[in-house]
């Protein structure tokens, strides 16, 4: 895959990012949602490649944009492509911390069909990768990743999405000695924080959205970190769902490897401000993003400011 596609797609997350920050704390899901996905298509026209899209926003008879199976690009490589370009609809509707944009790409083949169920999930950073068991209670994993971090229990903080199903867990990982960060949405950028030091997190626990984790496997790919992840079905139809998609083995611990493998990158631009990235900042004729762009092939990390203008560009209001 063309090293300088990496940097292609960062307009492609620039673009929903910024059209969906107009919406920031207006209360309207549904529309700064809509933003996000109508400015990513259209930013897609002017990529090189010949992508499909394998984890986006829904069946096609669900979601008429950036659907499951849709065909993106103006024509190069075949690659597959998982997308989300408002990951986190809630905290960009309400204000909140954490809300990114987001696009992941990989050969043909390279992600997990994921169905739209949830996952149980543990994501740690390159120094810790190779000793977490998802089988294994969130004590053991915290000992076993403390002793890969070389640091008592107490020292590691472990991100955790504020959820009453989290109830349990928090309990256990408060017993056992460890700092929680307890996050109301987000869990693809918070998976990617556990590979960045500055970030303080040390480990990713608990249940959040399937598709959601194959773009956290494919992030974690490019930096070096660890993640497996367990479909976790609510009922029968979910469980169907995931059966139609190919998941033969309801009890399958998926590793980091089959959730996403290939040639992965991955850009996200920052909505709303977290710990991974600003979140778009408007001034008068224009505003600033800031993004990252991994690739896996080379390991390199780049975090990308941009001084975006409006008039030049039609997503940006004047
Ligand atoms: P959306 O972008 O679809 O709003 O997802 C936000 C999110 O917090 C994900 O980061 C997370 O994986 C999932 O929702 C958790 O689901 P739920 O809100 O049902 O607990």
């Amino acid at each position: 895959m063309d090293r300088n596609l990496a940097l292609e797609v960062i307009r492609v997350t620039e673009a929903a990012a910024i059209a969906s920050a107009h919406h920031m704390g207006r209360g309207d899901e549904k529309l700064a949602d809509q933003a996000a996905v109508d400015a990513m298509r259209t930013a897609f026209d002017s990529i090189a490649i010949s992508g499909t899209v394998v984890i986006g926003e829904g069946e096609r008879d669900e979601a008429p944009m950036l659907y499951i199976g849709e065909k993106v690009g103006s024509g190069g490589p075949g690659v597959d492509i998982a997308l989300d370009p408002l990951e986190g609809t809630t905290i960009l509707a309400t204000g909140r911390s954490n809300s990114i944009s987001v696009i992941a790409l990989t050969d043909k083949g390279g992600f997990l069909h994921a169905p739209d169920t949830y996952m149980d999930k543990i994501c740690c950073g390159p120094r810790a990768k190779g000793v977490i068991d998802i089988t294994k209670g969130a004590t053991w994993n915290l000992n076993e990743v403390a002793r890969a971090l070389d640091q008592p229990v107490t020292e590691i903080t472990v991100v955790i999405l504020d959820r009453p199903r989290h109830a349990e867990l928090i309990r256990e990982v408060r017993e056992a000695g460890a700092r929680i960060k307890l996050i109301g949405d987000g869990d693809v950028a918070a998976a990617v924080a556990t590979c960045r030091e500055e970030t303080g997190v040390d480990l990713l626990l608990g249940t959040g959205g399937a598709p959601e984790g194959v773009l956290a496997a494919a992030a974690l790919q490019c930096i070096g970190g660890d993640m497996q992840g367990k479909l976790a079905y609510r009922n029968e139809g979910e469980k169907e769902r995931a059966r139609k998609m190919g998941v033969t083995d309801m009890n399958k611990v998926f590793s980091i490897d089959e959730l996403a493998s290939g040639n992965c990158m991955f850009a996200a631009t920052g909505v709303t401000n977290g710990d991974l990235l600003k979140g778009v900042r408007f001034f008068r004729g224009g505003c600033y993003t800031n993004s990252i762009v991994m690739r896996r092939q080379s390991g390199t990390v780049r975090m990308i400011e941009t001084m975006h203008h409006s008039g030049k560009k039609s997503w940006i209001k004047k």
